[in-house]
């Protein structure tokens, strides 16, 4: 038993090696802030693993055209080009995308729970808050980013980002919207990570 287990392990390995995809030349640049593969070790900093490819390309597009103010990339988007950010985009949309640690407070959760339903954020984000297209990913990401960005959205709608969620958040409590960013940081299908590498 423990000989076929051990087996059936290292095919594994073998097969995600089989897969492994050499990383594009910019992205080690990234490593820095988005941490490892595109999972960020800082709650502040967003993670792009996993990531619809659009929406990461749609991004580092605004990024660099400074139409999203991204102080803290200026630097690194400087001298990319389009075929650069495209395959950018294909290698982190197709990492794995780890939870970041921190229990889940159920009463908290749940909260969250009730107030997306209420505001109907699976519609475009799809239920099972994995994203699609030029739609981010919210399940999984960082709690402390989630909450920031959504705060900038409902009270400081920033040119470059999407007026759609500065109209879904408008009028919403910051406890509802602490409730809703545990809510996506814990919310873990990951399964339904169908898009990975599209
Ligand atoms: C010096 C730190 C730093 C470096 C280096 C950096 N980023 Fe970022 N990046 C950030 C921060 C901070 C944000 C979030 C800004 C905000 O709060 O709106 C961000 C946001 C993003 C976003 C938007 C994510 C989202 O969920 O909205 C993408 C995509 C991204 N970065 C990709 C990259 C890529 C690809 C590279 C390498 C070419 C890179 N970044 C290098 C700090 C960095
Ligand atoms: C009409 C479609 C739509 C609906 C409904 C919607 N979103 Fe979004 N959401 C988007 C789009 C598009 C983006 C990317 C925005 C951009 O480029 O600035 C986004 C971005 C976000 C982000 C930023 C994530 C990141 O990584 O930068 C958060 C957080 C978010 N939405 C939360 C919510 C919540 C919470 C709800 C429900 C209250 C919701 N969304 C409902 C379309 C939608």
């Amino acid at each position: 038993m423990r000989s076929d287990a051990a087996a059936a392990l290292a095919g594994l390995v073998l097969a995600g090696a089989a897969h492994a995809q050499p990383q594009p030349a910019g992205a080690a640049a990234c490593t820095p802030c988005h941490g490892p593969g595109g999972n960020s070790p800082t709650p502040a900093i967003p993670s792009i693993a996993g990531q619809p490819r659009l929406f990461i390309e749609n991004q580092l597009v605004l990024i660099r055209e400074g139409l999203r103010d991204v102080p803290a990339m200026k630097a690194v988007m400087g001298g990319l080009g389009d075929a650069e950010i495209v395959s950018l985009a294909q290698h982190f949309a197709a990492q794995p995308a780890l939870a970041p640690p921190g229990p889940v407070q159920a009463d908290r959760f749940r909260a969250g729970a009730e107030v997306s339903g209420r505001a109907l954020c699976g519609t475009c984000h799809l239920p099972g808050y994995v994203g699609q297209n030029q739609i981010p990913r919210l399940a999984g990401q960082h709690e402390a980013y989630l909450a920031a960005t959504m705060k900038m959205y409902r009270d400081n709608p920033a040119p470059g980002r999407d007026t759609a969620m500065s109209a879904v958040l408008y009028g919403l409590k910051d406890t509802d919207l602490d409730h809703l960013a545990h809510y996506f940081a814990h919310f873990a299908h990951f399964a339904h990570f169908a898009h990975f590498g599209k």
